[in-house]
């Protein structure tokens, strides 16, 4: 048995709850990220660069460890980044790990992936879990449709909203449902996949089932909000999105996410196999939700890669002026 694994993104959202369950379970885990100057003060995890431009690097980061959880993807396009350019670094990352010998992989995908989808995201993830099961190495698949807890952005920005806004729009009847799961609860069943040995494909689905009406009512009486909310005819949604998405400078919600959802596609009628409910957590968490916006342009456009942060030759990480104390070790 190999004494660690490798997490992508361990010190942004998924990535970083799977880390913290491998960790509480005895495993030592090493990330690789374009990100490392989101490490806390203090992690055990070691950090490694998620630098799709050198494939090489990559595999060497990769050799000796036991299971890769893959949480790699990008939301959506945006400059440079599109869904073809994530399905092709998907691609090259597992093909890396073929080639370092890791023994499972564990991947995070969606409900509802399609190669004939309208949507580029699920054409895309449908593509990217194709290539997992072309590979021939042992592995499992996670299908969550939305994620909530943690730094989560979607439950989190509805709840901004309502406590800002004095109407809240929902598109069509509202009546489409989600099931969302908790981030903690995806990461436990991403490493009991882990220990695993036969192909598996499992729905990451927690146990509330809430139409998208009913979600944004809970969560309006839960903040205390006095937002009306309204609905409107489907097609309103994304330019509304965009417009909010310019005052706010995000991407809010894109067209595709919006016209996904409206078509079922973060719903499953399967059993729940996350246990955490969103009702409850929401209640519990009524006086923080939606208190700070959580911005992904920031999350993943403006900073890391793209800030002043730079793995250093020997290892350290560079953040414009002050160097890290993150412990980064060179690829050997
Ligand atoms: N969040 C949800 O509600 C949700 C719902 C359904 C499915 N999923 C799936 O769950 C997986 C993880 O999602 P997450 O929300 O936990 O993502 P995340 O932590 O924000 O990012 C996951 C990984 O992708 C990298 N990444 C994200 N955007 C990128 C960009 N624009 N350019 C380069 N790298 C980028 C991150 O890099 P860094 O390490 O540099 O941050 C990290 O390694 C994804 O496959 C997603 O499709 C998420």
């Amino acid at each position: 048995m190999t004494d660690f694994d490798v997490v992508t993104g361990a010190f942004s959202y998924s990535g970083a709850a799977i880390a913290r369950e491998l960790q509480a379970s005895g495993r030592r885990v090493r990330t690789l990220t374009g990100h490392p100057a989101r490490a806390p003060a203090g992690t055990a995890v070691e950090a490694r660069p998620l630098d799709f431009t050198d494939p090489s690097g990559i595999r060497e980061s990769l050799r000796g460890a036991g299971t890769l959880y893959n949480t790699y993807w990008v939301r959506f396009a945006h400059g440079q980044v599109s869904h073809e350019v994530a399905v092709a670094n998907s691609r090259a990352l597992f093909l890396a790990a073929a080639e370092a010998g890791v023994r499972r992989i564990v991947h995070v995908s969606i409900t509802h992936p399609s190669a004939d989808s309208p949507y580029p995201y699920f054409r895309g993830k449908a593509a990217v879990e194709q290539a997992l099961a072309d590979l021939g190495v042992s592995h499992a698949v996670l299908r969550p449709s939305i994620l909530f807890g943690g730094s989560g952005v979607l439950i989190n920005n509805i709840a901004w909203l309502l406590r800002r806004m004095p109407v809240f729009a929902v598109g069509g009847t509202g009546a489409y449902r989600i099931r969302p799961i908790h981030v903690d609860d995806l990461a436990r069943l991403a490493v009991r996949a882990g220990s695993g040995a036969g192909t598996e494909v499992i729905d990451a689905v927690g146990p509330d089932r809430p139409t998208f009406l009913g979600l944004v009512t809970r969560i309006r009486d839960a903040v205390g909000s006095h937002s009306g909310v309204i609905r409107v005819p489907g097609s309103v949604i994304p330019p509304a999105a965009r417009l909010l998405g310019l005052a706010l400078r995000d991407t809010l919600l894109t067209a595709e996410e919006y016209r996904a959802m409206a078509d079922g596609l973060a719903d499953t009628d399967g059993p729940a196999t996350g246990e955490t409910s969103l009702t409850e957590w929401i209640i519990e968490h009524k006086d923080t939700l939606g208190r700070g916006y959580a911005n992904e342009l920031t999350r993943h456009f403006r900073s890391g890669r793209k800030s002043k942060d730079r793995f250093l030759p020997n290892g350290q990480v560079w953040h414009g002026r002050e160097r890290s104390a993150v412990r980064m070790v060179r690829p050997s």
